[in-house]
């Protein structure tokens, strides 16, 4: 798998997607859905992206039971989603159902990634609300590691934690990096930022932009400036 840029279509409804990506006509960019817009149209939109040519990471965060997982991991696997995700939180025994639910008839997958701990969750939070009493870096390596074991893909990550989850889990393990911004862009909400550019030398697999992208004056200079910095 080569590395590439992921939009994230945060968009309220279908229609404002399929006309922000109407905008690409000479590429077709691997695109992220996330809640809102998944809660919003239903599986139809996966439908309608995966026909229109695109690669889509079904962004979800799956965290429940195994065996309620694994079965609703098996009817987004039908959809066609190429990347799906879950919380490593959720346990081993969690993943490996995820797993085993995501085999198609055919015998393929989609890639399978874990989120570690929210980027928005400080050490100070999770030790006085979650009870973890260790490290962020730690934690985070340690779910990574979890993931690795139960034999999944890879993890969302900051892009400053790409090296140290390649150097803990090898550099096969995928990393799929937000908080992306341009050197000269606007932060927004995001506080642990990292140019496509930087994202790239520090060994992020996938750049997950949205904001920088969806929200340029051009969006798709915007994205094929992620393009040559992260890519090329
Ligand atoms: O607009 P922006 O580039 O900040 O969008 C980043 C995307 O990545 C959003 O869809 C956000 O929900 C997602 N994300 C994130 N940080 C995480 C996990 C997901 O920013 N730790």
């Amino acid at each position: 798998m080569g590395k590439d840029v992921i939009i994230a279509c945060d968009f309220a409804d279908g229609k404002t997607c399929l006309e922000f990506l109407s905008q690409f006509t000479e590429e077709k960019p691997f695109v992220k859905i996330g809640m809102e817009l998944y809660y919003a149209e239903g599986p139809s939109i996966v439908r309608e992206l995966k026909a229109r040519g695109h690669q889509v990471f079904l962004d979800l965060k799956l965290h429940d039971i195994p065996n309620t997982v694994k079965k609703s991991m098996a009817v987004l696997s039908g959809l066609g989603a190429d990347i799906i995700n879950l919380h490593a939180a959720g346990t081993r025994a969690m993943m490996e159902a995820a797993l085993e639910g995501l085999t198609r008839p055919d015998g393929t997958r989609p890639l399978l990634i874990a989120v570690t701990q929210l980027t928005s969750t400080s050490e100070e939070r999770m030790r006085e609300e979650l009870l973890i009493d260790r490290p962020m870096d730690k934690v985070v390596l340690s779910y990574a590691q979890n993931a690795k074991a139960a034999g999944l893909d890879g993890v969302v990550c900051a892009p400053r934690e790409a090296g140290k989850v390649h150097m803990a889990c090898g550099a096969d393990f995928l990393t799929v990096t937000p908080g992306i911004r341009f050197a000269d862009g606007d932060k927004g909400d995001q506080v642990r930022v990292m140019t496509p550019a930087d994202a790239k030398i520090a060994g992020s697999d996938y750049i997950v932009v949205g904001r920088p992208i969806t929200e340029a004056l051009d969006p798709v200079i915007a994205y094929q400036r992620c393009v040559a910095e992260f890519v090329d």
